[in-house]
């Protein structure tokens, strides 16, 4: 049984997302964004955020978020962010590097959620001098890189930390849609009503084979994006494949059962999972990854068993929360592709070792 719980992106792709590329492979059609497919695309997501909005396809979450903040922050200027955010750990510098020098400063939060009283404080305090680096840009993740969900009012409120004090507000959104069927309000609530200026729009892990777009809302941050886009190799010229990924992974609400499917998965393992003797949430799972303290004897039993999922830092669990000697702290994600049987047999190989300290 595949007991592969490493990440959303071991998957494939969806059959429809498959399908649609198929389809937009027969004949010819304009390159480099012309086609149809991009225009239709174009227009959905206006539709979605019930506004205008640039839309900018790409093929990496990196390049999405690096774009978007490249265009928000000046080479000497500064974006904030969570101290373990994927913009600041995961990316090799790209979003500095595409913007030319600028830096990212990391801010604490548990379960890597950042606090507008705390992001306010920490950015009054930063120093202003010539000498320095002014921050000018704000980023979050939503949902964050701990499976943790933004209410509208805490986005609310962090746009209001940025509005007063002329900062770009950025959204990763790569598990956007598993953040929003959690919240269930709409795509416009999570975002711009709510102060978002730039969104890296996530699609790949949740049902596409590689598709992500930077929808701006802010048209004085859209005006660059295209050539800054081109730099970066990111401009396809065979472009409606990763517009007809985005279009069918829109169709009939098919990202939106996508996220809900993995959503309902984490909390069927972590209801089995947290039962057992000795296993607790690092913070509760509320979208498609579960945190878990568990004793290393159960880690040993379910990594005989060939579960495959990675240790995970302690640095951003609540100050109260420890890894005790003799306790690991572990990540296992779910996705639109994992099936009951399969979190059902990770649960089986758990309960077999009687939750083993
Ligand atoms: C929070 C977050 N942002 C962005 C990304 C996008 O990364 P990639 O460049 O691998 O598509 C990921 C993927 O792991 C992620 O977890």
């Amino acid at each position: 049984m595949d007991l592969n719980f490493a990440s959303d992106n071991i998957e494939g792709a969806s059959a429809p997302v498959l399908d649609a590329v198929l389809r937009a492979n027969a004949g010819p059609a304009p390159a480099y964004g012309a086609d149809p497919w991009t225009a239709r695309v174009e227009s959905r997501f206006a539709a979605m955020f019930e506004r205008e909005v640039a839309v900018f396809p790409v093929a990496t979450g990196t390049v999405a978020n690096a774009l978007s903040i490249a265009a928000s922050v000046s080479p000497w200027g500064s974006c904030l962010c969570h101290f373990e955010s994927h913009v600041i750990d995961d990316e090799c510098g790209a979003p500095e590097f595409y913007a030319h020098g600028a830096k990212l400063i990391g801010l604490p939060g548990t379960g890597c959620k950042l606090v507008a009283a705390e992001v306010a404080a920490a950015h009054d305090a930063l120093p202003k001098a010539v000498k320095q680096m002014p921050p000018q840009a704000l980023s979050i993740a939503q949902a964050t890189e701990s499976g943790l969900v933004y209410s509208v009012s805490e986005i609310a409120a962090l746009g209001e930390v940025c509005r007063s004090r002329q900062l770009a507000f950025h959204m990763d959104g790569a598990r956007f849609a598993n953040a929003l069927v959690r919240l269930g309000c709409t795509p416009a609530e999570m975002t711009w009503k709510a102060g978002i200026d730039i969104l890296s729009f996530g699609a790949t892990k949740n049902g596409c084979l590689a598709a992500e777009a930077v929808i701006v809302f802010d048209p004085a941050l859209a005006a660059s994006i295209a050539y800054r886009r081109k730099r970066a190799g990111h401009t396809f010229s065979k472009a409606r494949f990763i517009a007809a990924q985005l279009e069918a992974y829109l169709d009939g609400d098919h990202w939106l059962a996508n996220a809900r499917h993995a959503n309902a998965m984490a909390e069927r393992l972590a209801r089995g999972l947290l039962a057992l003797p000795g296993v607790r949430a690092a913070w509760p799972a509320e979208t498609n990854s579960l945190f878990a303290i568990m004793p290393e004897g159960l880690d040993r039993a379910l990594r005989n068993a060939g579960a495959l999922y990675h240790p995970w830092s302690a640095r951003a669990l609540a100050p109260e929360e420890t890894v005790n000697p003799g306790e690991v702290l572990v990540r296992l994600v779910t996705s639109f592709a994992t099936s009951e049987a399969k979190v059902d047999s990770l649960l089986a190989a758990a309960r077999s070792a009687g939750g083993a300290s």
